[in-house]
């Protein structure tokens, strides 16, 4: 599994969304890396991560050896980031993720608990999808495995992704968010799509989990609005909401300064 690290301190993972790869975190990475040892992997299939979970994706697309995938799920993805954390020797971290990333930091929370200190749930929610929802993503991943993703795949998310603000302030940010969607593998966005149709409701392991919770919200997300942070955080014994004005649903894209300066302290009161 592929994955940026920098910084020293508090060991803090983080997972992105979809459909992007580690590079979204670089924003708030720099604002956090003088307190905490930020570490972001890449979901099998994106970014540089390959698809059948063994290699960087360069090694895959040179080996001659037949690709073995394995089912599509947000548990395998978690699996993966396990063995990262094995292969680093940390035995706990602070988690966090960003809407696929937050589903993904859940199936981790549901398979190891005893290796989560803190939880960072960003734009997520703990619902399942709607029959709609599922069979809209399902089409895509056929659409994505046919055409490939290049154009809809950007046109079709943006609108939704950026909040209004950033999308009438800043056309900076939309037009790197734009590169960083063209330059998925369509294989691992159709894996990615397929794995959160089969995602589970995760509303049990949020009331399971004691240990210090923070869901952060754009005001302007719409795609996981404030009702589903809102929903996260009542599940959770020891939750705190923070909804980010003048963002959608990447604040750490849209507003790092702002997720920084309540990511801050939180992360300086856990004990890893
Ligand atoms: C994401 O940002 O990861 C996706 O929009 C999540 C989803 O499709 O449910």
């Amino acid at each position: 599994m592929h994955y940026i690290e920098s910084g020293a301190g508090t060991p803090l993972v983080l997972l992105h969304a979809f459909p992007v790869d580690a590079r979204m975190w670089n924003p708030l990475r720099v604002r956090l890396e003088d307190q905490a040892r930020v570490i972001t992997p890449d979901q099998r299939g994106l970014g540089e991560s390959s698809l059948d979970g063994s290699t960087a994706r360069g090694a895959q697309e040179e080996s001659a050896a037949p690709l073995t995938v394995d089912r599509p799920s947000v548990e395998v993805a978690a699996a993966d980031v396990l063995e990262l954390l094995d292969k680093l020797e940390l035995p706990r971290v602070v988690l966090g993720g960003c809407s696929m990333g937050g589903y993904v930091a859940t199936a981790l929370l549901r398979a190891a608990p005893h290796r989560v200190a803190g939880l960072l749930l960003v734009d997520t929610k703990a619902r399942v999808d709607t029959d709609e929802q599922r069979t809209n993503r399902l089409n895509a991943a056929t659409r994505a495995e046919r055409d490939g993703i290049s154009g809809w795949l950007a046109d079709n998310m943006l609108p939704n992704l950026l909040g209004a603000t950033t999308r009438e302030h800043r056309p900076e940010v939309a037009e790197e968010l734009t590169s960083l969607i063209e330059a998925q593998p369509a294989d691992g966005v159709a894996w990615a799509q397929r794995a959160m149709a089969e995602r589970p409701d995760s509303f049990d392991v949020l009331r399971s989990f004691d240990g210090p919770a923070m869901v952060v919200v754009g005001k302007e997300d719409t795609i996981t609005p404030p009702t589903a942070a809102r929903e996260m955080v009542d599940a959770l014994p020891r939750g705190e909401l923070v909804e980010l004005a003048g963002s959608g649903h990447l604040p750490p894209v849209e507003a790092p300064d702002a997720m920084a300066e309540v990511v801050r302290p939180w992360l300086a009161s856990i004990d890893v």
